[in-house]
Parts: C-alpha cells; sequence; structure tokens
C-alpha cells in the first residue's frame, strides 16, 4: 500500500465524495437515514480535515513557499467548512435547514477538494520527492487513529494559530 501523502488523501477525497452522492441520493427520503449519512460525512471530513491542518499543510507550507497562498485559501476553507459541521453537528436531521446547510457544506467542500486536487497538490508533486511524500504519507497514517472524529466548536482554528504564530516568531 501507498504511503504517498497525495495518493493517500485523494483516497479521503473519493470516500467523501461518495458520501455526498449517497446523502444527495436520500436527500429526498427518511431524516433517519440522511441523519445517519450526514454523521458519517461529519466523521470523514473531521478526521481528514485535522491531518491536513496537522501534517500535510505545516509541512507544504514549510517545504514549498510557492504554495503558501493556496495553503492561506485552504485554512480559510477549512474553516468555514469547520462553521457549518459543527452547526450540523448539533443540528436534527429533520430542521428545516438541514438539507439546505448540508448542501452549502457539500459545495465549499467540492470547491475546496477541486482546488486541492486541480491547483496545488500537483506543485506539490512536482517540488517534493517521492520520499518526502512518503514520509508525509506515513505521518498522516501514523496521526489517524489519534485523531478527532466529530467536530469542534471551530471558533479557535488551532493549526491556523499555530503556524501564524511560526510566521511571527
Ligand atoms: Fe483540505
Ligand atoms: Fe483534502
Amino acid at each position: 500500500m501507498s504511503t504517498d501523502a497525495i495518493v493517500l488523501l485523494k483516497e479521503d477525497h473519493k470516500e467523501i465524495r461518495r458520501l455526498f452522492k449517497a446523502f444527495q441520493e436520500a436527500e429526498e427520503g427518511p431524516a433517519s437515514k440522511r441523519g445517519k449519512i450526514v454523521e458519517q460525512i461529519l466523521e470523514a471530513l473531521t478526521v481528514h480535515t485535522y491531518l491536513e491542518n496537522e501534517v500535510m499543510y505545516p509541512e507544504v507550507r514549510k517545504l514549498v513557499p510557492d504554495v503558501e497562498d493556496d495553503i492561506l485559501e485552504s485554512y480559510e476553507e477549512h474553516h468555514v467548512a469547520d462553521v457549518l459541521c459543527f452547526e450540523l453537528f448539533t443540528m436534527d436531521a429533520d430542521d428545516e435547514r438541514f438539507n439546505a446547510k448540508t448542501t452549502v457544506l457539500i459545495e465549499n467542500v467540492l470547491h475546496h477538494v477541486e482546488e486541492e486536487e486541480q491547483e496545488w497538490f500537483p506543485k506539490v508533486r512536482e517540488a517534493l520527492g517521492r520520499n518526502q511524500l512518503q514520509e508525509i504519507g506515513q505521518r498522516m497514517l501514523d496521526l489517524r487513529p489519534k485523531a478527532p472524529k466529530t467536530p469542534k466548536t471551530p471558533t479557535a482554528p488551532k493549526a491556523l494559530k499555530k503556524s501564524l504564530d511560526a510566521v511571527v516568531a
């Protein structure tokens, strides 16, 4: 099995897209089913965002200064998704805003994933060697069991603060 960081993250993206599709197919169905799918979406996004925030983004930011702006934009996109995830986490599936909020989350995340895959992951692949990408991927695999599985209050994007502090220091 490959431990290449970009391969691993794209596998997550694939699973996330699959869950989005499952939601869209269940959108008109019973609230309990939609709620279950959204639970899975929230878990997949929480784990994935954590691994990117804790490992991939800071590492890439350090090693590939060219994609700094992409990373900063990505932190903000994660933050918006975090807010929506947390709100959905605290909302009942039969709330009249549940489907609308999930749809906005899906639109935002698809846009974000598209930018990662089309715009800056290729630059990272070009700039970093195979070994470096495998090391980063291994660190994400090691951290994965410790990743939170449910959304936390999104007031303090820890990784963002950490990386900003690093710039100021
Ligand atoms: Fe991301
Ligand atoms: Fe991602």
